[in-house]
């Protein structure tokens, strides 16, 4: 694989509360790029489903966002425990820079992050295919685990099954058994 990223490139962690109205629009920007059947949230709000992120990891280039990685925090419940998660969201690379690893160097970033933040594990949700690139980062499958959100009404839904679960341990080094309540929406 070709080098993570170059000099030229810069990756920061921004707080929610120092986001400006310039790098909200800059990274809205390229996730309709790269979630195009989404372009209608996302030129509207990074907010998927409604959940913020309260740290946001950019790679910056020649001005232009050319990486993310949203982080949304949320006490969730697995069977009878309650855990503290950093629930990664809208991870995407501009199309031009993909294929170079930059996806790790952001997960790591995040990831460092969430532990500085005392949280308990790092959650997401994707597809199949993409497993292996967060299996390069030290994420761990979950496969198929049964979860629900929460909606804007709070009536239960059961999350997509296209999806696979996946998490990355922090304080809590392995993934309690029962099923996942997101206690609010997914992200
Ligand atoms: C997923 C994504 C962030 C990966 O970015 P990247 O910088 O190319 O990541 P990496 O370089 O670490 O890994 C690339 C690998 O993932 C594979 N990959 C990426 N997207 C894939 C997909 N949809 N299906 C299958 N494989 C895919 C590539 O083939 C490559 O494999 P290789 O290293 O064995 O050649 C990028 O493809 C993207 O932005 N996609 C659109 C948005 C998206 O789907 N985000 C994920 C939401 S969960």
């Amino acid at each position: 694989m070709r080098c993570r990223y170059t000099v030229t490139m810069r990756l920061k962690i921004v707080p929610e509360e120092q986001m400006t109205p310039k790098l909200d629009q800059a990274i809205r920007r390229g996730l309709v790029i790269c979630f195009p059947e989404d372009a209608e949230v996302f030129s509207q709000t990074r907010a998927w489903h409604g959940s913020a992120p309260v740290w946001t990891v950019v790679l910056e280039h020649e001005g232009e966002v050319i990486a993310h990685v949203g982080v949304v925090e949320r006490v969730i419940r697995v069977g009878a425990r309650e855990l503290r998660v950093a629930g990664v969201q809208s991870v995407f690379v501009l199309p031009e820079f993909r294929r170079r690893g930059l996806t790790t160097s952001l997960l790591e970033k995040a990831m460092q992050e969430a532990e500085a933040r005392d949280l308990d594990l790092g959650l997401l949700f994707c597809l199949p295919e993409l497993e292996r690139v967060y299996v390069r980062s030290g994420w761990i499958s979950l496969g198929r685990r049964p979860a629900v959100r929460a909606d804007e009404t709070g009536a239960e839904v059961p999350l997509p099954e296209k999806n696979i679960c996946m998490f990355y341990p922090l304080r809590q080094l392995s993934f309690p058994q029962g099923p996942i309540h997101l206690q609010g929406n997914d992200w």
